[in-house]
């Protein structure tokens, strides 16, 4: 393992002096005497590539993580020659490049400092395995705060820390242990109220420290390939972030029913014990809308096979769990069992579909079936024969999820837990050892299970949940936090890392609730449920050996709080489902941590805890045993307590009373907050009003409500219905109007409007100019309105 950058090592090499430079459409390259390259490109006026080579010219230029759909385009491109220097200028940022060695630094137009470079790129030759170890170091100014990178367990602000990309299983991982599951080498800087971000799209072991080695210095590098990083401009993070996703693709909608609750255990089995736990959670009206089958319900572990012991007829059981609103997701690991009896690894040898070691044998190794071959998901052709494997459980079967597992890829009772490097892979038609193809395999195999499952569950939409991930894999599938563990100390850590998926573009994301290996006693399983109604993807989980893990296997308080939350959750669907809209369609997370919400407020830098849920719902878990509330920050602004609707100044800490069927949750002034009656499963009830809780607020405030047939693609054809409202507080009046898109005509008829914290009472309403009657004494009373939901200006007054 290489863990020395750039000073520890004597035998670095440098670009030496420009000699030529040219200019070809968005592209600059700048060519040294000693075969260095530099290749900026230009992809918008505020994102930049910087691609570098040691060879005298590019290999191919291939990228599993960039969105091929992506806009490109830039209003404004000059470059200029100096004495000693070139400058690259857009419409947003300038950067200039010594011609002695190809250093760059880049500023604002203000002439303002954002990024410079402390050695910049340099490498070192690879003598065991040809190529470079890559390079890049630059200059942190006083008080930068680094944020992003996916999956890391550790504080939010990584500043003083060093991590390590390489996707790995990593059971039981513990607080700031690295590697873990997933890669995502990309990270957001903040000094200054400035925020850019850098991409280092490089597949191969990667590195990151930010000013762990020296204080005033944060680099990366890589085991191999190129230095190939992406630079982003925001000033806001909201710039970065959206900018980031939008580079590496965005996922379509998820049918409704996966915003609502999951249930899972490794393992429910035989079909009798799955249904109890489904007919259990209506009895205790428990919403759910999943039920997971873990490894067991297959034959011997062979993937795309049944136990029909214990499960003889599973078209007929999931026929049944689907009339009671049971949605079942079935996993699918890439570890395919040597069995010449297999029809799938039959098939997989015929057509020669595994991956190879370099000097021509099947890649062996041991998973849950024993010895396996693994397919090459790298090869386009093997993608397109495992999306085709799905048929059966989907078409046939009626499976309505798949859960892919172990695809870091892991390997069982091997020192390194994934395959030797020397193994080959197709890469696309770019061949290349399991060094470079390592950390994009889980989202190669999510990738091909996505097809498979969107082509036989269409017209309807997927779903497919990944453990490993690279950059981009947004695009397929959602994913979940690994193998954690039932402590107080990781439901800290299930919430920082929720949020920081959520601000590295891959926001569909949740934790095993409750914690997958150990048990929790009820009140960490209660907390903890009453978090994850709060991140995208909502699931308990565990690895059943250490006992239960349904609410019902603690106490019946326990058993009342999950109701309560998930239950709320269910309340808030479309309030979710506006925010995943708005992750579609502009890149913007789901989840929102403090210093992405307010990042010219100091206080929020080093925040961990507190996080904004959608737009307007801010979040502070409890995180330790027998608490009757706890101190949090509130950010600035104007805000409602929740459960008390008590009126709340931000831009502060204070002390927030907590029960233990509650936790903070404020929402903030202005804002409408739209509801569904709480349903078993998604689409139980018809209904005819949408609830819109109105907060009072002197000043104006927007909010969304996005909402289309649930599934299906129809949403594609202008069939959704997006309302914006935008409301106007003053001192004895509020103004709410109603702007609507979209061709989906919504099933209800009626809105509810609930009003809090409104300093008046209320003596005239009008609605589009004409007078409403009303009854003032009910209104005073209940504090709500029924009205017709063709308004577009709703107008209440009083003394
Ligand atoms: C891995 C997964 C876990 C699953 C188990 C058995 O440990 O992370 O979620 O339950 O394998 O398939």
């Amino acid at each position: 393992m290489i863990t020395n950058t750039a000073l520890e090592y004597k035998g670095n090499l440098f670009p030496s002096k420009v000699v030529s430079y040219e200019h070809e459409g968005d592209s600059i390259s700048f060519n040294t005497d000693n075969n260095v390259i530099l290749k900026v490109t230009i992809l918008r006026d505020s994102l930049i590539r910087f691609r570098f080579t040691t060879k005298g010219y590019f290999s191919n230029d291939f990228s599993y993580a960039i969105d091929k759909s992506q806009l490109h385009g830039y209003n404004f491109l000059t470059v200029t020659e100096e004495e000693n220097h070139f400058e690259i200028r857009t419409s947003k940022v300038k950067c200039k490049i010594k011609k002695a060695d190809l250093r760059l630094s880049i500023y604002d137009l203000n002439d303002f400092l954002i990024l410079e470079d402390e050695l910049g790129f340099h490498w070192e030759e690879s003598y065991e395995y040809g190529g470079n170890i890559v390079k890049m170091s630059k200059s942190s100014k006083d008080g930068e705060c680094f944020y992003g990178l996916g999956d890391k367990a550790t504080q939010m602000n990584l500043k003083g820390k060093r991590v390590e990309n390489f996707a790995t299983d990593q059971y039981a991982y513990q607080k700031d242990q690295e590697p873990l599951y997933k890669v995502v080498p990309f990270y957001i800087g903040l000094h200054n109220k400035q925020s850019y971000g850098i991409f280092f799209d490089n597949t191969f072991r990667t590195f990151f420290d930010f000013c762990q080695e020296r204080r005033n210095v944060t680099s990366f590098w890589s085991e191999g390939g190129e230095m190939n990083y992406y630079f982003v401009y925001g000033p806001q993070m909201q710039d970065v972030v959206t900018t980031y996703t939008d580079l590496t693709g965005k996922p379509e909608l998820p049918p409704l029913w996966v915003l609502g609750y999951h249930q899972c255990k490794w393992s429910y089995y035989p079909e009798s014990k799955v249904k109890e736990i489904t007919s259990k959670f209506r009895e205790l009206k428990i919403p759910c809308d999943a039920i997971y089958l873990d490894i067991d319900y297959m034959d011997g572990f062979r993937c795309f096979t049944w136990n029909k012991d214990y499960f003889p007829d599973p078209k007929k059981m999931v026929a049944e769990l689907a009339e009671d609103g049971f949605k079942t997701v079935v996993i699918i690991d890439p570890g395919i069992k040597i069995d010449k009896d297999y029809w799938v690894y039959k098939e997989g040898l015929e057509k020669d579909y595994f991956c190879k070691r370099a000097d021509g044998p099947y890649m062996k190794g041991k998973v849950w079936p024993g010895e396996c071959n693994f397919p090459d998901y790298t090869n386009p052709v093997v993608r397109e024969w495992w999306a085709g494997l799905f048929k059966e459980l989907i078409s046939d079967i009626g499976v309505k999820g798949v859960w892919n597992d172990m695809n870091e890829p892991a390997v069982m009772e091997v020192p390194n837990k994934t395959f030797p490097m020397d193994v080959r892979h197709s890469y696309d038609g770019n061949p290349c050892s399991h060094r470079k193809a390592h950390n994009i395999y889980g989202t190669q195999m999510a990738r091909a299970t996505y097809h498979g499952v969107k082509r036989f569950v269409y017209p309807k939409r997927p779903f497919v949940i990944t453990r490993s991930a690279y950059s981009g894999a947004q695009r397929y599938t959602s994913s979940w936090t690994g193998d954690n563990v039932a402590t107080w100390e990781h439901l800290w850590i299930a919430n920082i890392q929720v949020q920081r998926m959520s601000i590295s573009g891959m926001g569909f994301t949740g934790s095993d609730i409750g914690g997958f290996a150990e048990q929790p006693t009820g009140e960490l399983y209660a907390r903890w449920i009453q978090l994850g109604v709060f991140h995208p993807f909502c699931r308990t989980h565990s690895s059943g050996d250490h006992g239960n893990q349904e609410p019902w296997a603690f106490d019946e308080e326990v058993v009342d709080i999950t109701r309560k939350f998930v239950s709320l959750r269910y309340q808030l669907l479309p309030y979710l489902y506006t925010m995943f809209w708005q992750y579609i369609e502009e890149g913007i997370p789901m989840l929102k941590p403090l210093v992405y919400y307010d990042q010219d407020d100091t206080q929020t830098h080093y925040r961990n805890d507190e996080f904004i849920f959608g737009n307007h719902i801010l979040v502070c878990p409890i995180l330790e045993p027998n608490a009757v509330g706890r101190r949090m920050y509130i950010p600035r602004g104007e805000w409602y307590n929740y459960w008390t609707n008590e009126f709340a100044t931000g831009g502060r800490e204070v002390w927030v009373d907590s029960k233990f069927d509650e936790i903070p949750v404020f929402v903030k002034a202005g804002s409408i907050i739209p509801k569904y009656p709480v349903q078993q499963y998604v689409g139980e009830l018809e209904f005819d009003e949408l609830v819109l809780d109105y907060y009072f607020k002197i000043g104006k405030e927007k909010s969304e409500v996005y909402e289309d047939a649930q599934d299906g693609y129809d949403y594609k054809k202008g069939r959704f219905s997006f309302l914006s409202f935008r409301t106007i507080g003053k001192e004895k009046e509020v103004i709410i109007q109603l702007h609507k898109e979209g061709k989906y005509e919504t099933p209800y008829s009626k809105y509810k409007i609930n009003f809090f914290g409104l300093p008046f009472k209320v003596t005239e309403i009008e609605i589009d100019n004409e007078k409403f009657e009303f009854n003032s004494a009910d209104f005073e009373m209940n504090g709500f309105l029924i009205v017709d939901k063709e308004f577009s200006e709703l107008h209440i007054s009083g003394e």
